[in-house]
């Protein structure tokens, strides 16, 4: 069940580990396949070898939602209240002065749209085009929480305008006949998809410790997205990073995970760089960065665009539970001895819609206030 306008909701998560009491869970409802953009590389194809496009099949879309209702049934039985956007229709296209697409793609990965810090939940500024209304099947649950709560504060990043000039427009056309290295040392240099032209970013390029929010410079986000961030959360410390050797630098959520104060799990394929004069910066404030596990599957599932390290994709419930795949059974053990209680659910049918658990869901509520977890800047 949503929220009906009677329940009385509070806006409250600074952090990705304090104990969690209401959530937004995405749907697959309405899911369409990813549309070709400049922004975007993953394109399905039918035996024919013709780009698919438009609505997904709904028994696709149905086994997405069993894996997506069943997490948000297990979240409710542990006492935390569950809230789901409202699909709209998808395969419509879009046109705006600056561009044109054929359809959007759905709603189903919360964590990219919408960043909640203390009392305010902010709408990114998505760099696919295929993405730019995604916002409007969480705003029936905004206004809401808007009504409900007087300290709630809604806001939403400028409009990116997502022309021509806001994409190296070739940055993807010969991907097919260049080598791994090529694609691997252009990341490395910090060149990636999107321009400086205008203030882009994710949600989910951003992971929360408190007072320091830690964001992912890459296809997603640009320095001028950072520096909105910055410019917009005065009384946060911004924290630019970047990860090595990643082919794809899409979204923090399996590359720095931070799990409850003074422990953060790292992707050990894509070493962390920070800002000059951050480098050591948990080590500076005694906490300890682990290595994730390596993922139990080698190749990720149909029509998933990304890669086999969503096995570290989990949510954090409490500072002592997670909620892991099932089939995750190295990082779920990692997670097992790391002194966490592992809740675990089937979700490989979901990832076809946007990534594993922790892209599915964004906070609404979580106890505890902003702390300083890092003095020693
Ligand atoms: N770039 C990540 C990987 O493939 C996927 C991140 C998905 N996260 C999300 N919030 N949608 O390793």
């Amino acid at each position: 069940m949503s929220a009906t306008p009677t329940d009385r909701v509070v806006v409250n998560s600074w952090n990705e580990w304090d104990p969690l009491r209401h959530i937004i869970v995405g749907v697959a409802t309405n899911g369409c396949f990813a549309p070709s953009e400049h922004a975007f590389k993953y394109h399905n194809y039918d035996e024919q070898g013709r780009e698919l496009t438009g609505p997904m099949p709904q028994h696709i879309l149905d086994k997405g939602n069993e894996e997506l209702d069943n997490l948000a049934d297990v979240l409710r039985k542990r006492g935390i209240r569950v809230d789901r956007p409202t699909a709209i229709d998808f395969s419509q296209p879009i046109i705006t002065p600056d561009f044109q697409i054929p359809s959007m793609i759905g709603s189903m990965p919360a964590r990219d749209v919408l960043l909640t810090v203390g009392n305010e939940i902010l709408e990114a500024a998505m760099s696919y085009r295929s993405r730019y209304f995604e916002y409007l099947a969480y705003r029936p649950l905004l206004q809401h929480y808007f009504e409900s709560d007087p300290n709630f504060v809604h806001a939403a990043a400028p409009k990116p305008r997502c022309s021509d000039r806001s994409y190296h427009v070739d940055f993807f056309l010969n991907d097919r006949f260049v080598n791994h290295e090529h694609i691997i040392s252009r990341a490395n240099n910090q060149h990636y998809v999107t321009t400086e032209e205008e203030v882009l970013f994710d949600a989910a390029d951003a992971t929360r410790c408190g007072k320091d929010i830690f964001v992912q410079h890459g296809f997603t986000t640009n320095l001028k997205g950072i520096d909105w961030l910055r410019r917009h959360y005065p009384n946060h410390r911004i924290h630019k990073v970047y990860f090595l050797n990643d082919p794809d630098p899409i979204h923090i959520d399996c590359s720095l995970v931070p799990l409850r104060p003074g422990l953060a799990m790292c992707n050990p394929n894509r070493p962390m760089v920070m800002e000059p004069g951050k480098e050591t910066l948990f080590e500076r404030n005694g906490w300890e960065v682990v290595m994730a596990a390596k993922p139990a599957h080698t190749k990720q599932v149909p029509l998933c665009s990304y890669s086999i390290w969503l096995s570290m994709n989990f949510l954090t419930l409490d500072p002592k539970t997670v909620i892991c795949e099932e089939t995750e059974v190295h990082q779920n053990d990692q997670l097992d001895k790391l002194g966490f209680e592992v809740i675990t659910i089937p979700f490989r049918n979901a990832y076809a819609f946007g990534g594993s658990i922790h892209c599915a869901t964004a906070d609404v509520y979580r106890e505890g206030d902003c702390q300083d977890y890092f003095p020693n800047q």
